[in-house]
């Protein structure tokens, strides 16, 4: 028998949830009887978990909390997972934990928060997880709410995330309250969680909010030893996904570049959590559109296919990995001519990665092979330096070389000028090394055997004590190298 809508206003955060389960009821399950909600509310197994161990990374979270709370002493530090976004009615897009909460967690649950209590009278913090508890199967919140684990899966309960995150867990939904009868300094990790904002509305500023995510984005410039491996993983993985891709070039000839982005994405999912950014598969033209994700055009012999890609391991961390291909498998003279400049530039660029270099060296050292090959072409008049100066090789080289690489694609993004693209290279620091040339279709400035070609390389360099190491050397750089490994797997 369905009961009555009730309209009454709730008086307790318990009468709410009640009242909000009630109406759920009512608006999705009419034909729900007293007596199965009664049947629903037993008979079902205590499946508690012990003993778990601490997850892989649980003493590097720690320490990347240790710092964190160093920097903010005697201040609430508040940092949300974020929550579902709707796609449509009751259809959500798949979640992604917020970047600073995985990287301080370990944890990726959606709604989770992490907060830092200062320690009255001491010089640390304590830091509590909070989260979704196990649904209530008294109350009907198991089955009849949206969120309830007949609907979504199995949670943790609070002492399994405890035992898994290395934190004490509470109830997320008492953190509200909480917050709002805090007093002393607070500061928040904006943009993921709404709920959490409203609450310390009155209680936070956006320069000091902005201080905590700019200091989130520096923690993260050099990687621990956890994330090095992620990376690496991320990289290995991504290789795995471009041989899928050469495998199944003649099919992608059959149907379109989504062809290929799914078949990257397959692995992707099989290997890891999901793709690290939009998958960039663009062919003959399209690879000079540099964020071409539509990825709905054809696939022809004889182009090129500029493929950019990268998955992002369980732990969130992402590969970020561009090679062009000539799509017959071998290189027409003008596209090896353009290629083998890109390659030179890349070299460069490589070679520039080491402690001690300023962060800028390895785009001028790219920048400057390229614009030594278009002035050597006639395409710009040199000399070099003056091409440089007034930046005029930018009409074909469009972008940066490269970027810092993590859990973030463009990490550490809030990082500061002085202690990212003005400071010098570390051991720890991982970054991109991408130079490419970009003849668009209509530029009337080159020669027509130019235009509508494209070419990227990019490659992950983690910086060493002694110089670099190329995370995604297991692929093929060299046109050669390209057209050989390409005849090798498609056999
Ligand atoms: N795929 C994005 C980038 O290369 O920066
Ligand atoms: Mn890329
Ligand atoms: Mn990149």
């Amino acid at each position: 028998m369905a009961e009555e809508l009730t309209t009454d206003t709730p008086e307790t955060p318990e009468q709410s949830e009640e009242q909000a389960i009630k109406q759920r009821k009512n608006g999705l399950y009419p034909g729900v009887s007293d007596e199965l909600a009664e049947n629903m509310q037993s008979g079902w197994a205590d499946t508690e978990l012990h003993g778990l161990e601490p997850i892989a990374q649980a003493a590097h979270t720690a320490a990347r909390r240790a710092a964190l709370s160093a920097r903010f002493p005697g201040q609430r530090l508040v940092i949300p997972a974020g929550n579902l976004k709707t796609r449509s009615n009751d259809t959500e897009y798949a979640f992604r934990a917020s970047t600073e909460y995985a990287y301080l967690t370990g944890d990726q649950t959606q709604d989770g928060v992490l907060v830092l209590e200062p320690v009255a009278g001491e010089d640390r913090h304590e830091a509590t997880i909070y989260l979704l508890p196990r649904s209530n199967r008294e109350n009907g919140e198991f089955w009849l709410d949206g969120q309830g684990e007949l609907w979504v899966g199995r949670r943790h309960s609070l002492t399994e995330a405890e035992q898994l995150l290395g934190l004490p867990a509470k109830d997320v939904r008492e953190l509200p309250a909480h917050l709002a009868e805090a007093t002393g300094p607070v500061r928040n990790v904006r943009g993921h969680d709404a709920g959490i904002e409203a609450a310390l509305a009155d209680k936070v500023t956006a320069e000091q909010d902005e201080e905590l995510r700019v200091f989130l984005s520096e923690a993260r410039l050099v990687k621990d030893a956890f994330e090095v491996a992620e990376l690496q993983k991320a990289c290995d993985a991504t290789a795995r996904g471009f041989e899928d891709v050469v495998k199944v070039l003649d099919k992608a000839q059959a149907t379109s570049e989504r062809y290929i982005e799914g078949t990257f994405f397959l692995r992707a999912r099989v290997e890891g959590n999901d793709v690290g950014y939009g998958t960039i598969a663009a062919s003959g033209p399209h690879a000079c559109t540099l964020h071409w994700v539509r990825n709905d055009g054809p696939v022809r012999a004889g182009d090129l296919l500029l493929f950019d890609a990268g998955v992002e391991t369980n732990e969130l961390y992402t590969a970020d990995v561009t090679r062009t291909l000539p799509i017959s498998g071998a290189f027409t003279d003008i596209q090896r001519k353009i290629y083998d400049a890109v390659y030179e530039a890349q070299e460069a660029g490589i070679a520039a990665v080491k402690p001690g270099a300023h962060y800028r060296d390895f785009h001028d050292a790219a920048q400057r092979v390229l614009t030594e090959k278009l002035v050597e072409w006639g395409l710009v008049e040199g000399p070099v330096d003056r091409v440089l100066e007034l930046g005029l090789q930018r009409r074909w080289t469009l972008h940066g070389t490269g970027h810092m690489l993590g859990m973030d694609v463009h990490d550490c993004a809030a990082a500061r000028t002085e202690t990212y693209v003005d400071a010098t290279l570390e051991p720890g620091m991982c970054l991109t090394v991408e130079p490419g040339l970009y003849f668009q279709a209509d530029d009337l400035t080159v020669p027509e055997e130019y235009r509508g070609i494209g070419v990227r390389i990019e490659d992950d360099i983690l910086v060493t004590a002694d110089g670099n190491r190329n995370l995604s050397e297991t692929l093929p750089r060299t046109s050669a190298d390209v057209e050989a490994w390409m005849a090798g797997l498609q056999g």
